[in-house]
């Protein structure tokens, strides 16, 4: 394999111990790095980025422009770049920049006969695009727009190999920000692109303490040199995007040509990412959230069930593998022999539960020094659950951004042989189905804690739809999905459906489960029709799970007392009309709860069951209505009739809605 990663992680350790105040973050995790020995398209082509004009994978090589060697005509005024997909976390602050290294071999290789050009360069590039008309002097870089400009955020260290008036000659190297004229420049005495193609090895090196860049080159097959070519003290932080890309960039002229190839390929650079998670810890420390010794749980993750496409085997999951390493803030990753001993082997024993995609164990993480450990929840997926990576790893790179104190946490991952497991943290008190419905937990769910779980459910759903920076659907919201912490918190897990939506796949047809996915009642009635959710389908979810949580019933079907099915929704709607709302909660608690809170409850639940989309209430007024800052729309007597497609734009009540309703 091209491309071993370093798993530089030791065995198991982890998270967080909050001791008397005390902060330990046991175990920053090593440099992420890459190391690319050879290229080959069918392993690292979904690693890579191709832009430009004839970019592309070939002899083994990246081909950052055209490479055919007989058609001379084709190879003039191509551009292009080659950019590692995945970005990493360049500076934190002015102090805090990610030093890096990276080695590649280079061949500017030309025809004798051909005048080289124009260049081939090193690049940090804030995203993966590339300008227009970007040929000749503009290496791939810039172009006759945009050269200067700093919005362009891109710095490259330049191997130039065609004199243009900014250059001093036609063989040097340069330091280049948002321009092709360079703001150093060194002559070599080695040439880039000799008539008899020549390999070169070249190391570029950052150190974000003393900001300095550093490049070194040589014949391929020699040491590292002593002394660098190029030494430059440059604030990385003043020029680049937080999140940056690596990658090449080249050109070629008309009519001077070559081919700009990369044969290798390393890097290595500073996990950031872990630094600002014991920044925020540290700030959550001091400001007092409640951070208690550890914690977890499950959640599941939704795998497409589309069909494995071709090979499978070690280089895939490889490939995979790396792709997982690669996400900025990954969780860290678990070696699954770990793994095996925290779960006893798998054993049943440590059963938590078993979804769709796989089974849920308890693990148990001794620390290092066996001093202390730590109780995970292991999510192990069947082999057939991973169908299609791309979308795990869609799928995987919205779940790991996601924090919130009321959903739950992804911790970990381990992807070995083939064998996916994710790590969240453990929820001593399991799900809240569980406690409204088991005979052992009948009297857990006071009417202060069940009030504080609605509000913690509603504040998590707010912050998916509207205060992380990609909107995102929950899918599957249900008493089963929201798992209690050790103080009865609420804590959404399963995120195994959450799409964001803007990636247009998060149709209900897509799911292949077996029907709608969901228990009947959790589903709002459009989704049956559109096959999508959408925020306004989650609010649907959530108002079951109030009436579910207010009443101790199950929102699906069940039988009244006059022997004919009734939804929950429509009897608490009936009672609403009967004016007895009340009758509606829960017997167990007795008079232990709060009148008004508790019709408060009931109706939002209602106003969230319309059946109409646009009439739900939107998340933002959900949490204000809990609060008791907003008070509760007017819910009508009769509930209103479902129309598709909707038409309604207010709530209406007809005698057609009554007979809709009521009549099964
Ligand atoms: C990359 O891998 C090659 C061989 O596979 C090894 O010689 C080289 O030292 C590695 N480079 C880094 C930076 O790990
Ligand atoms: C690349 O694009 C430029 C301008 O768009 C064009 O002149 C050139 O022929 C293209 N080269 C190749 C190899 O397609
Ligand atoms: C430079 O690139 C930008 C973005 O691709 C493009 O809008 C602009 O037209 C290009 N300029 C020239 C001179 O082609
Ligand atoms: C730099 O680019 C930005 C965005 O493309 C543009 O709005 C601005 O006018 C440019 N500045 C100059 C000096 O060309
Ligand atoms: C290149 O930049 C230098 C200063 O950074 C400036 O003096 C020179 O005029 C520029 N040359 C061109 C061709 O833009
Ligand atoms: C980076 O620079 C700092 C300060 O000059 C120095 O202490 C440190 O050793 C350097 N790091 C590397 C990897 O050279």
């Amino acid at each position: 394999m091209g491309t071993n990663m370093s798993n530089g992680v030791s065995s198991i350790t982890i998270v967080i111990i909050l001791c008397c105040s005390l902060l330990h973050l046991v175990d920053i995790q090593a440099a992420p790095q890459f190391n690319f020995s050879d290229f080959n398209p069918t392993r690292d082509n979904n690693l890579l980025e191709f832009l430009g004009n004839g970019s592309a994978i070939d002899q083994g090589a990246l081909q950052i422009t055209s490479d055919t060697t007989n058609d001379e005509f084709s190879l003039r005024n191509s551009y292009g770049r080659i950019m590692y997909k995945h970005p990493f976390n360049m500076w934190l602050s002015d102090e805090i920049q990610a030093s890096f290294n990276s080695n590649f071999v280079i061949n500017i290789f030309r025809k004798p006969a051909w005048n080289a050009g124009e260049g081939l360069a090193f690049l940090i590039a804030p995203d993966l695009s590339i300008p227009d008309a970007s040929y000749g002097q503009w290496l791939g870089l810039t172009n006759a727009t945009n050269d200067g400009n700093h919005t362009n955020q891109i710095v490259a260290i330049e191997f130039d190999t065609e004199k243009q008036d900014h250059d001093p000659n036609g063989n040097h190297i340069g330091l280049d920000i948002n321009s092709v004229n360079s703001t150093a420049t060194v002559l070599l005495d080695i040439e880039l692109s000799p008539e008899v193609g020549t390999k070169y090895s070249v190391w570029v090196q950052y150190n974000g303490t003393s900001k300095v860049m550093e490049v070194y080159m040589v014949k391929e097959g020699q040491p590292k040199p002593e002394k660098p070519l190029l030494s430059k003290t440059i604030s990385l932080k003043e020029y680049v995007n937080q999140k940056s890309y690596f990658g090449f960039a080249a050109s070629t002229g008309n009519p001077q040509i070559e081919l700009n190839c990369v044969l290798k390929w390393s890097l290595e650079i500073d996990d950031l990412q872990k630094k600002s998670d014991l920044l925020w810890l540290k700030i959550g420390a001091g400001v007092g959230v409640p951070l208690v010794t550890l914690l977890i749980l499950c959640g599941v993750l939704y795998l497409n069930k589309r069909k494995r496409r071709g090979r499978g085997g070690d280089e895939e999951s490889n490939v995979l593998g790396t792709q997982l390493r690669w996400l900025p803030g990954m969780p860290r990753e678990f070696k699954y022999k770990d793994l095996k001993k925290a779960t006893n082997n798998f054993h049943e024993s440590m059963m938590l539960g078993q979804g769709g995609f796989g089974v849920v164990y308890k693990g148990i993480l001794q620390d290092k020094d066996h001093k202390s450990s730590t109780e995970i929840a292991v999510k192990k997926f069947s082999r057939d659950s991973i169908q299609s990576k791309d979308d795990f790893l869609a799928e995987l790179t919205i779940i790991h951004r996601l924090r919130h104190k009321h959903l739950v946490r992804l911790v970990g991952w381990c992807y070995e042989k083939g064998k996916l497991l994710l790590l969240y943290d453990f929820m001593p008190n399991g799900s809240l189905d569980k406690h409204l419905y088991e005979a052992s937990n009948q009297n857990t769910l006071n009417w202060s804690r069940r009030y504080r779980i609605l509000a913690g459910v509603a504040s998590a759903l707010h912050y998916l739809h509207n205060e992380y920076d990609q909107k995102v659907v929950h899918r599957d919201l249900k008493a089963s999905n929201i798992l209690l912490d050790s103080d009865y918190n609420a804590r959404l897990g399963d995120f195994g459906l959450a799409r964001a939506l803007d990636n247009e796949r998060n149709s209900y047809a897509e799911l292949g489960l077996a029907g709608v996915p969901g228990t009947m009642g959790y589903v709002a009635p459009e989704c049956f029709h559109t096959g999508r959710a959408t925020p306004e389908s989650d609010v649907y979810g959530f108002g079951a799970v109030v009436l579910e949580v207010v009443c101790s019933r199950s929102p699906g079907i069940s039988i009244n007392h006059h022997q004919r099915p009734y939804s929950l929704v429509d009897w608490v709607w009936m009672l609403h009309r009967e004016g007895s709302i009340e009758e509606a909660i829960d017997e167990k608690l007795g008079n232990d709860y709060v009148v008004d809170e508790a019709k408060r409850l009931l109706l939002l639940g209602l106003a969230c069951s319309h059946p109409i989309a646009s009439e739900r209430p939107q998340t933002q007024d959900i949490c204000q209505i809990i609060a008791g800052t907003m008070p509760v729309p007017n819910v009508p007597p009769f509930k209103p009739a479902f129309t598709w497609p909707s038409m309604v734009t207010a709530f209406s009540s007809t005698d057609s809605s009554f007979s809709n309703t009521f009549s099964s």
